[in-house]
């Protein structure tokens, strides 16, 4: 089984960005835990960050041949991009959002996630446990599957 974690724009700044919304680990340190929990139960990862709306997309899209399932935290695109929902529409693996705040208790705009009805689910506001809990539910959700 074969995972493709993406990681939205500004999030290669973790660690010094915004901590008190973010907190203090780094992309790399998130990487490294989430590729123990794909040790664990056996499965593939490959993650990619990107600050650029068409690499995510060009992202998603090679998920149609090479990716059972999506973990994406599409960051400040959540917000704006029909260009990602249509690619997580169009390539049809299932697919979960997860974000490190809880965009329900921010600004009105954070509430607003033009993925999170065509995802199977969405996780946020546990800090990096979201992408944690997040890749378990997506590894049960497929293997219940498979
Ligand atoms: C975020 C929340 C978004 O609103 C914001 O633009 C981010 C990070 C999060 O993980 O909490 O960049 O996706």
């Amino acid at each position: 089984m074969k995972i493709l974690v993406l990681h939205g724009p500004n999030l290669n700044l973790l660690g010094k960005r915004e901590p008190d919304n973010y907190g203090s680990a780094t992309l790399e340190e998130i990487n490294r835990g989430l590729s123990l929990v794909a040790e664990k139960s056996g499965v593939e990862l490959e993650i990619f960050q990107s600050n650029s709306e068409s690499e995510l997309v060009d992202k998603i899209q090679q998920a149609v041949e090479n990716f059972d399932g999506i973990l994406i935290n599409p960051a400040a695109y959540t917000h704006t991009s029909i260009a990602l929902r249509d690619a997580v529409l169009a390539v049809n693996k299932p697919c979960v959002e997860v974000h490190l705040s809880n965009i329900h208790s921010r600004e009105d705009f954070r509430a607003k996630s033009y993925l999170a009805d065509v995802c199977a689910g969405q996780i946020c506001g546990f800090g990096q446990d979201s992408y944690f809990l997040g890749l378990q539910a997506l590894i049960n959700l497929l293997k219940n599957k498979l």
